[in-house]
């Protein structure tokens, strides 16, 4: 079974809904470990609670980034992953890092990327005025919120959207395509040529997602 070690660093629900479909028999992989640059992340409590081993690495107790950036990677390594999955993990990472990981490297980005890469998406794409938004899964590439798609869900946006009922039905998409992402990696149908992704076979399931009405 393939492990994969997930990195969060605060209210973990994407991390939960990763346990969730394991535990509901839906996602073949083991969860080796989660580790928190933030030691009061609350996704922490709930992975310990889950029986998930939990390590929290301070960013602010390094010097900078690459120093971080290595000690994290050697946490990592420790676990031997095939693959690390940013689940809300707000720190931007090094060159070195990246590369470290090419190809075993992925993340959940609350927009319909390359639309809105960084921080603030749902403000952002309120301010912008766009009718549909979402969210997109992606192996990671040096460059911020970006790198080829695995999967994508669009959801409307509606009249009278705050920035909180935009993230709610953008959160809720995200929480059905990373278990799905995932579970395509742990059966071994992802692959990566020409910095395009590939989805192999056909259980009948797409790389996007078109949530209906007010998901
Ligand atoms: C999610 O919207 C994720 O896409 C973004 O940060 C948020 C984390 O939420 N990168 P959670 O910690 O998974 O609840």
């Amino acid at each position: 079974m393939k492990r994969i070690v997930i990195l969060i660093s605060g209210r973990g629900s994407n991390m939960e809904a990763l346990i969730a479909a394991r535990d509901a028999g839906r996602l073949p992989v083991d969860i080796a470990a989660v580790i928190s640059n933030r030691p009061d992340a609350r996704g922490l409590k709930t992975a310990a609670d889950a029986g998930i081993a939990t390590r929290a690495l301070d960013h602010k107790a390094f010097a900078g980034r690459e120093v971080f950036d290595a000690a994290l990677a050697e946490c990592i390594d420790s676990f031997a992953p095939d693959l690390v999955v940013l689940a809300g993990f707000m720190r931007i990472l090094s060159e070195g890092f990246v590369r470290h990981y090419e190809g075993r490297l992925i993340n959940i980005h609350p927009s319909l990327l390359p639309s809105f890469p960084g921080l603030h998406t749902h403000r952002r794409a309120l301010e912008e005025g766009v009718r549909i938004h979402g969210c997109t899964v992606h192996f990671v590439t040096p460059a911020l919120d970006h790198g080829p798609v695995i999967v994508q869900a669009a959801v409307p946006v509606l009249d009278g959207d705050s920035e909180a009922t935009l993230a709610a039905r953008v959160l809720a998409q995200e929480h059905i395509v990373y278990p799905q992402a995932l579970r395509w990696f742990a059966e071994g149908r992802l692959s990566l040529a020409d910095g395009r992704v590939r989805v192999a076979g056909s259980a009948g399931d797409s790389t996007v997602l078109i949530a209906p009405e007010d998901a």
